[in-house]
């Protein structure tokens, strides 16, 4: 051995860091972060916050386009005036505002699509609304489309009104689907990809009290729909004409507890996700490992049919967000009401998730059932 010191291996011997992966967090306060998750070669993972940029607002959802670095967030602000915000993170995982525009009120959820276009569902408005890329302040939506109900639904405190939950793009580019959590409906339209405009197409109707949140496409065939009011996965086949609307059929309904048990009175199914053949919902107040929540996992046949493995616990209350990066070794979930983001392992060959390994507070906790503490993570990937 010569006697000079590679200044890298000194530094990472003496840190004792075997890798690192950053992780976005926004916060209700008005907040997005990005955490960096080291890992030692002695096993153990550490997180610490790396940058925070305040953009205002109730940050509610984040879409990322690792293309451009760019992160998107819906604002939920229910009075005044709400904006969506694009964001930049520079590969030294420093954040930069670079658009904001005025948004309708009440925003939840964003999803790119067509030729540069950002779709977005505004719970309280009972709106849906799109805008062309870049965002400049006062440039207004490209549509607006608002929703009616003739009357309340099922479940007359929560479907008041039609609440759009989730801006969904099928994998084919060629749809935009709406779960309306308030109309028990899957609102589905035909996308102009160059123009940004939709086309209206018939909705999927769901049984009255089913709550449709958020779903996911397991590849371009099937559906899967998380639904907060009946604590159940739905899972549909999709058929695509030749020319018009894409369809659903309703294929199978689980609950996201253990042998079909009713989920606790008070628990509200959050977020649907799937990585290789594995499908994860989160719990939010069901206290199965009280006081946290928990984190359901299905194992997926090749025609989708879903499997009910276990829970987890979510190592906090409320896991609203819930992302799985791409080793399909780690999972980050963000507990909302305790506002603390959770790292835990996962076998990437049974899907199954482990121990946990990080938890990191962000910012102020939150009230139960309130618009508050941590509202979403997701992996720099
Ligand atoms: C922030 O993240 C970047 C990208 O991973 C990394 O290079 C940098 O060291 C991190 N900074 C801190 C303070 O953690
Ligand atoms: C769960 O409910 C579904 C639909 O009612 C049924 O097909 C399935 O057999 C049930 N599974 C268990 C474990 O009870
Ligand atoms: C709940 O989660 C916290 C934070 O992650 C953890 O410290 C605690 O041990 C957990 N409690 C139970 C009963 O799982």
């Amino acid at each position: 051995m010569s006697g000079r010191l590679n200044p890298l291996l000194f530094v990472s011997a003496l840190l004792d860091i075997a890798s690192a992966a950053n992780i976005f967090v926004s916060h209700y306060t008005g907040t997005i972060n990005v955490l960096t998750l080291t890992s030692t070669s002695s096993g153990g993972y550490t997180l610490t916050q790396n940058s925070s940029l305040n953009v205002g607002g109730q940050p509610s959802w984040m879409t990322f386009d690792s293309s451009s670095r760019t992160i998107y967030s819906s604002d939920e602000t229910g009075w005044g005036s709400a904006a969506i915000t694009a964001v930049t993170v520079a590969t030294n995982g420093a954040l930069k505002l670079i658009g904001k525009t005025n948004a309708p009120l009440g925003g939840v959820h964003n999803a790119l699509y067509g030729d540069g276009y950002i779709a977005h569902a505004h719970y309280q408005m009972s709106q849906v609304s799109t805008f062309k890329l870049p965002l400049t302040s006062g440039q207004g939506p490209l549509e607006t489309f608002t929703f009616t109900m003739s009357g309340k639904g099922t479940n007359p405190s929560r479907q008041d009104a039609p609440h759009p939950h989730q801006a969904l793009v099928d994998p084919t580019g060629n749809f935009l689907l709406v779960p309306d959590l308030g109309a028990d409906l899957i609102r589905i339209w035909s996308i102009n990809k160059a123009s940004g405009k939709l086309t209206a197409c018939p909705s999927f109707t769901q049984v009255g009290g089913t709550g449709p949140r958020h779903g996911v496409f397991y590849g371009k065939d099937i559906l899967y729909i998380g639904n907060e009011l009946a604590n159940t996965v739905n899972a549909f086949h999709v058929t695509y004409p030749a020319s018009g609307c894409l369809s659903l059929s309703l294929t199978q309904s689980l609950t996201t507890l253990a042998g079909n048990k009713t989920a606790p009175s008070g628990t509200k199914v959050g977020e649907v996700y799937i990585k290789d053949k594995y499908l994860y919902a989160t719990n939010r107040r069901d206290l199965s490992f009280s006081p946290n929540d928990s984190i359901a996992s299905f194992s997926l046949d090749d025609a989708g049919a879903m499997t009910f493995q276990q829970i987890t616990s979510s190592g906090g209350t409320y896991p609203r967000t819930f992302a799985i990066n791409k080793a399909g070794d780690l999972a980050v979930i963000g507990d909302q009401t305790t506002a603390n983001v959770v790292i835990v392992k996962r076998d990437p060959a049974t899907g199954l998730l482990g121990t946990q390994v990080a938890s990191m507070r962000i910012g102020t906790v939150g009230q139960p059932e309130n618009d508050d503490g941590l509202s979403a993570v997701l992996w720099d990937e």
